[in-house]
């Protein structure tokens, strides 16, 4: 079946350091591999795909490894973060991916999400574009993130569910334009939602 696009208008991001004295698990960081040019070694960064792995210039450590499957300790990361990787994430994946962040975040640790809000698909349309502009503190990153659209309504609000469902505290949230932020902690007293 020919691939037909749909790309929303451009959205610009600026990030910033993420201040942290630990490592920081970065979900599906291949690719442009964000969190890796701004934090560099302190990286951890995950993907299913070597060739996106691959691609990634920046001086993170890169491991193939699946996010519904994380093969770290409990509790060895104080950030996680998630820089439009959701968008490529399955849906009916997601939770899991939750829980396996939980689980292998510090009490107290937190998850950083970026993403795009998906809205239903049309039925003409088969795969979803975001241009991006990303600031990043000395340079500028222009890209596109584009998904295959089946199954892929995905908004804030629905995000924020899945926290609740994982117990993670919600701590802050935007949106701008077509684009969010939200940051969760994993409580101090926190029991993992995958036990029991
Ligand atoms: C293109 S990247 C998104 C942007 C990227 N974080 C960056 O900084 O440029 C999303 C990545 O998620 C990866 N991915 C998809 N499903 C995954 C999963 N279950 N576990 C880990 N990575 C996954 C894809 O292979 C893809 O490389």
């Amino acid at each position: 079946m020919k691939e037909e696009y749909y790309t929303i208008e451009k959205q610009t991001i600026e990030m910033k350091l993420i201040e942290t004295n630990g490592f920081i698990l970065d979900i599906g960081g291949g690719g442009e591999g964000i969190i890796g040019r701004l934090n560099g070694r302190k990286v951890i960064a995950i993907d299913v795909r070597i060739e996106e792995l691959e691609e990634a210039k920046n001086d993170s450590l890169k491991i193939v490894m699946d996010a519904t499957d994380l093969k770290f300790l409990p509790s060895s990361f104080d950030v996680a973060t998630s820089f439009f990787s959701l968008m490529y994430i399955k849906n009916d994946h997601h939770l899991k991916t939750f829980k396996e962040v939980h689980e292998v975040l510090k009490n107290g640790g937190r998850f950083f999400i970026w993403d795009v809000r998906i809205p239903p698909k049309p039925a003409d349309k088969t795969i979803f574009v975001v241009p991006l502009e990303i600031l990043l503190p000395d340079e500028k990153v222009e890209t596109r993130y584009g998904t295959k659209w089946n199954h892929k309504e995905q908004h804030l609000e629905y995000f924020k569910e899945l926290a609740r469902r994982t117990d993670f505290e919600i701590v802050d949230e935007w949106k701008r334009d077509k684009i969010f932020y939200l940051e969760l902690m994993k409580r101090a007293s926190s029991t993992s939602p995958n036990s029991g």
